[in-house]
């Protein structure tokens, strides 16, 4: 696997998915009883953005030179800033990891699951100072078999973020695929983002529009694009798919969506998208 989330840290596909991310931690610590979060594909956790200067230019930099008005955004936004304050490090950019321990609570538990044993314990040393009262565990393995031993979770309540490196990409989305049809038969109603790359979007649309045939639940997908969907860069847009979303995800994303793509400036005439894939039922 040559892939190394280092190169990537803080472009505009990871702001996009961190400001999912915590806003669907906060959706479900609105009740108090505690849930289990579940990452399958990890990462280090603490990123320098020495590493992936330039990809960060475009993402997060860009995002903290704006006026940002939607609370997502802004706790987004100070959730990297209470990272760097902490460490006295002005270019450190917090994974999924970090910023999921930084929103759970006592009574919650956190499960995390990398392959590559390095990663692992670079995660560790990055939680080390910073789970409190938070009940975590750093796994070292493959990430969808040690999701299905967790289902269903105790808590009867998960958030789990799916995250692949989608190195192989076609075998990757099918691999999502199945693997999302594996864990809701054992587990329906938890919530689950997948985070997936836009390069051309007539193929992520094939893939988006075969889902609901297999998976029958509620499912969301919110697109920031900021290239053609036929332009040549690496990535031309972020998805992140939303099964079993909380309760008016939508109308929020809709709303952080429009900014991310004002302040990320997306090319003239590229617009993103929130769309139903499976509405609730009335
Ligand atoms: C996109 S990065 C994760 C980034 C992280 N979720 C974040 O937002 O900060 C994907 C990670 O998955 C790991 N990985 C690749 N294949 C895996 C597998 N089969 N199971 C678990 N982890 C895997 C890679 O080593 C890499 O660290």
């Amino acid at each position: 696997m040559k892939y190394r989330h280092a190169h990537h840290a803080g472009n505009f596909a990871d702001v996009h998915k961190h400001v999912t991310l915590l806003a669907l931690l906060a959706a479900l610590a609105r009740k108090d009883k505690g849930f289990l979060y579940f990452e399958t594909h990890a990462g280090r956790g603490v990123y320098d953005l020495a590493e992936s200067a330039s990809e960060a230019a475009g993402g997060i930099e860009r995002l903290q030179a704006a006026p940002c008005a939607a609370p997502e955004l802004r706790v987004y936004l100070e959730r990297v800033a209470a990272l760097r304050r902490g460490r006295g490090a002005a270019r450190l950019y917090p994974g999924s990891p970090w910023l999921a321990v930084s929103a759970l609570r006592a009574q919650d538990q956190a499960v995390f699951v990398e392959l590559l044993p390095e990663e692992a314990r670079a995660l560790r040393r990055a939680l080390d100072a910073e789970t409190g009262g938070v009940r975590v565990r750093i796994e070292t393995g493959e990430g969808f078999a040690h999701w299905h031993a967790a289902l269903p979770p105790p808590q009867r309540r998960a958030l789990t973020l799916i995250d692949p490196p989608y190195e192989d990409s076609r075998g990757d989305f099918e691999r999502v695929r199945t693997e999302l049809a594996a864990a809701l038969r054992r587990f329906p109603t938890g919530v689950i983002a997948v985070w997936y790359p836009v390069k051309d979007a007539r193929d992520t649309q094939r893939w988006l529009e075969a889902l609901p045939r297999e998976l029958d639940r509620p499912m969301l997908a919110a697109e920031l694009r900021l290239f053609p969907c036929d332009s040549r860069v690496a990535l031309n847009g972020s998805g992140m798919l939303i099964v079993n979303p909380p309760y008016q995800l939508e109308v929020r994303m809709g709303e952080w969506l429009a900014e991310l793509h004002r302040h990320l400036q997306a090319a003239p005439g590229v617009a993103g998208s929130v769309r139903w894939l499976t509405r609730p039922a009335a």
